[in-house]
């Protein structure tokens, strides 16, 4: 089968706990059969780096198309090309129109799509134009952070709930942020509740941490807080992660729900562009969410 020798051999894992380079031609990614086995590899290897595969946007979109159901980006609209296509560019330069906070925001640890009845079930990037100073990308492997969390900690956070909104993460970027703020971001994402462990149906589970946990329901805030910090300090020590260092042309897609991620920081001037598109989840957080689709596709 043609579908079977596109992939077979071209996979190579990059660390024990995440991380695979994929190595083909730009259109053998579409070609039939290709986007199951990449989905395969995906869900087995959780990070796919094709590097340097100079994928132009046509057969991006093509190849977002046939892994899933991409999201609506045109909220994000900045007036590109690329954008009137669907991608969301992400990039620093100043006469930018994307929602800069939140790129900045890209900086803390999240999952894509807290603000979802599900996470976002993988997120695509496409180095345009790779930073000339820092910009790389962490990728931190959940699944295996809770397999490998003291039975201690296991019994301690089982059952706990946690408030997501956006502001936890947003307000970070200010010393003062306004109550105006408070409001801009709550419209994008109000607090919802998710739970800290989430038992995926797929069998594997994940800790709903990162920069937008704000709170434990029913602990008070130093301890809620103390806890989120120390479990996000567990899940993204090194033998847990992967981070990426960009060159022009690689392509990264990565299965969302298993991850937590970031950018690392680079100076507005560092020539990084990114293009990215994102995949609807099937999996919800909890199955009594009732949360709609907020505006924005970014957390
Ligand atoms: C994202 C994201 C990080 C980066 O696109 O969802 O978090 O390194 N990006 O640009
Ligand atoms: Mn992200």
């Amino acid at each position: 089968m043609e579908g079977a020798q596109i992939m077979s051999a071209r996979i190579e894992p990059i660390t024990p706990a995440l991380g695979a380079y994929v190595r083909l031609a730009p259109e053998d990614a579409v070609k039939v059969g290709a986007p199951a086995q990449i989905l395969e590899a995906l869900n087995r290897h959780h990070v796919l780096v094709f590097p340097q595969v100079g994928m132009n946007d046509d057969i991006f979109l093509q190849l977002t198309a046939a892994l899933g159901d991409r999201h609506d980006n045109t909220v994000t609209d900045d007036g590109s090309a690329a954008s009137g296509k669907g991608i969301f560019r992400i990039a620093r330069d100043k006469d930018d129109r994307t929602q800069g906070e939140f790129i900045r925001a890209n900086d803390y640890w999240h999952m894509d799509g807290m603000n979802y009845p599900g996470p976002v079930k993988a997120t695509l990037l496409k180095c345009e134009s790779a930073p000339k100073e820092g910009g790389d990308t962490g990728f931190a492997n959940l699944h295996a952070a809770y397999e490998a969390l003291p039975e201690e900690t296991r019994r301690l956070v089982d059952g706990l709930k946690v408030g997501h909104c956006v502001s936890a993460s947003l307000r970070r970027l200010y010393d003062e942020p306004t109550a105006e703020d408070f409001v801009r971001w709550d419209a994008v994402f109000p607090r919802m509740v998710r739970p800290l462990v989430w038992k995926q149906a797929c069998g594997r589970t994940s800790l709903l941490i990162g920069s937008t946990a704000n709170d434990i329901v029913g602990m008070n805030e130093a301890d809620g807080r103390a806890l989120l910090d120390e479990l996000l300090d567990w899940c993204t020590q090194d033998r847990f992660t992967y981070r990426h260092e960009w060159q022009d042309g690689d392509l990264v897609i990565f299965n969302n729900p298993a991850l937590l991620h970031r950018s690392y920081p680079y100076p507005d001037g560092a020539g990084r562009v990114m293009h990215r598109t994102t995949l609807k989840g099937h999996e919800t957080f909890d199955p009594a969410t009732t949360a709609a689709p907020a505006a924005a596709d970014l957390y």
